[in-house]
Order: C-alpha cells, then sequence, then structure tokens
C-alpha cells in the first residue's frame, strides 16, 4: 500500500460523493453498520469502487462508505471494516482509516464489539477506551516507512485523545448514556479468548478484548490526527461468561444496544470538529 494508492482512493471518494473533504470519520464496529442507514445527504459509496479498498469477507461487516452531512459536517462513515483475522496484511486493514485522514479527517472515531473483562461490565455497555494492550506482537507500521504519512517512531502516549473522550462523557452525561471507560486488550482471533488468557489480560490491565480498533488507531496517530474509540460490550468474556461465547450473541447484543449507541454517535459527533 502506497502513498499514492491513499490518494487515488481519496480522489474516488470525492468525485463519488461530491464533497471534496471529510472533516471526521467514523469506523463502525461489529453489528453496529446499521447506523449508516438514514443519515442525512447521505450518498453510500460500496467498497468495491473504490480502488485499492479491501472488501470485508465475515458475516455481520457490511463494506460501504457512507458520506454525511450533521449539522455543516462531512462526516465518513465505514460501515465494515476488515480484520487481521481475515487474512490481510495490517496495511490493508488500515486502508480505511488512511483514505478518511488522507480525506481531511482530523478526527476518527472507531466503534467495536468487545468482550468484557473489567469489574463491573456487562453486556450492553458502551465504554470509552482510554488506552490499548496490542498482544498481538503485530503493528500496522512493520515494513518501510513513508514519511509522507508519518514518523518512523510515532509516540503513542494519549493516542485516544484526553480532550475527546472528556467531550464524549459530557454528552453521554447530558444525554443520560452511562459510558464507562477501559483499557482495550487486542488480540488476533479468530477463536475468541481461553479463559486463562483473559485472566492475564485482567493481570495486565485490560478491562475489555477485542480484535480490531488498534492497528487502525495507530496508524491515524502515525499520519497525525485525533483518535476516539468506544466499545459495546456485546458479551462477558471467557471463563467470567457462564455461556460459550458466539458470534450470534455479538450481533444480538449489539442490535440490543443499537438505539442508544445511535443516540449516543448523533449527539457526540457534532462536538467533535477540530
Ligand atoms: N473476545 C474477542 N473479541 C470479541 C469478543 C470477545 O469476547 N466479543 C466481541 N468481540
Amino acid at each position: 500500500m502506497t502513498y499514492h494508492q491513499i490518494a487515488t482512493a481519496t480522489a474516488a471518494i470525492a468525485a463519488a460523493t461530491n464533497r471534496d473533504k471529510h472533516d471526521i470519520a467514523l469506523v463502525l464496529g461489529s453489528g453496529l453498520s446499521e447506523y449508516a442507514t438514514g443519515l442525512p445527504k447521505a450518498i453510500e459509496v460500496p467498497y468495491e469502487r473504490i480502488p485499492g479498498f479491501p472488501v470485508p469477507r465475515v458475516e455481520g461487516h457490511a463494506g460501504s462508505l457512507v458520506s454525511a452531512e450533521l449539522g455543516g459536517t462531512n462526516v465518513m462513515v465505514l460501515a465494515g471494516r476488515v480484520h487481521y483475522y481475515e487474512g490481510w496484511p495490517l496495511e490493508e486493514v488500515v486502508f480505511g482509516v488512511r483514505t478518511a485522514v488522507a480525506s481531511g479527517a482530523a478526527t476518527v472515531v472507531l466503534t467495536n464489539a468487545a468482550g468484557g473483562v473489567g469489574e463491573g461490565l456487562s453486556p450492553g455497555d458502551l465504554v470509552l477506551i482510554k488506552d490499548h494492550l496490542n498482544l498481538t506482537g503485530a503493528n500496522p507500521l512493520m515494513g518501510s516507512n513513508d514519511d509522507r504519512l508519518g514518523p518512523r517512531f510515532p509516540d503513542l502516549t494519549g493516542l485516544y485523545n484526553a480532550d475527546l473522550r472528556l467531550r464524549a462523557s459530557e454528552t453521554a452525561g447530558r444525554i443520560g448514556i452511562d459510558l464507562k471507560e477501559g483499557v482495550y486488550a487486542w488480540l488476533t482471533g479468530p477463536s475468541y479468548e481461553t479463559p486463562a488468557e483473559i485472566q492475564m489480560i485482567k493481570r495486565l490491565g485490560g478491562d475489555l478484548v477485542g480484535m480490531s480498533t488498534v492497528p487502525e488507531a495507530i496508524a491515524v496517530r502515525h499520519m497525525g490526527s485525533r483518535v476516539l474509540a468506544i466499545s459495546l460490550v456485546t458479551n462477558l468474556a471467557a471463563g467470567i461468561s457462564p455461556t460459550p461465547l458466539s458470534h450470534a450473541e455479538v450481533q444480538e447484543t449489539a442490535a440490543a444496544a443499537r438505539s442508544r449507541f445511535s443516540g449516543l454517535i448523533d449527539n457526540l459527533l457534532p462536538h467533535l470538529v477540530a
């Protein structure tokens, strides 16, 4: 993936949406793609029509870019993402968010479905990610660095922007949504974790566990934009949950939380413009 491919995709998006610039990008996680339907002044561009865009193959992940206008702000919604566990190289996994930043997004909001590890977390909870543990040993910046995209050795302190988290907490409080905060542990999947791995993650300080988000957050930071990330706890993690984990449970909990999730995002996006 090169600088040139990102520029080509950016130009294709501008042409297809008739919008030169998108100020904010929003990536929708498992079971949350429905948020993209019915947005104001929406223009949908299927990923396969954007040169270089990887197309998701997993059940429950759609694959469309939706450009919308919310309160005078152009928002690029990426409904569906590709995952490392599908076999995509990480530079492909982050192609969408890199294209969003190249399209003008100074703020990128990442969302996901996650397992709950921390005390007091329940399925249906919305949790702001305050930091992450990368337990995969992989990194989307491995390989030669293109200095036009960002530095060789980016600092990840404050990756999950404190000011954006404050705005998110204030918004949630105002509309009566309980928004917690936690540390997200990234594992490759696609198998869910073992109970022993979940105990390890808990001891390491992880509150949430999932298979996405971290590579995208790193790539967005690499390019100098701000990250806000929100997990929806779709299940208690392995060994904490009394029942076996299933993708169906993840989808069902996400569906049940849809209106709360949408309410939070609708109210939040206008407050995130840089
Ligand atoms: N583990 C990893 N990824 C997940 C989980 C989980 O328990 N739930 C949703 N995504």
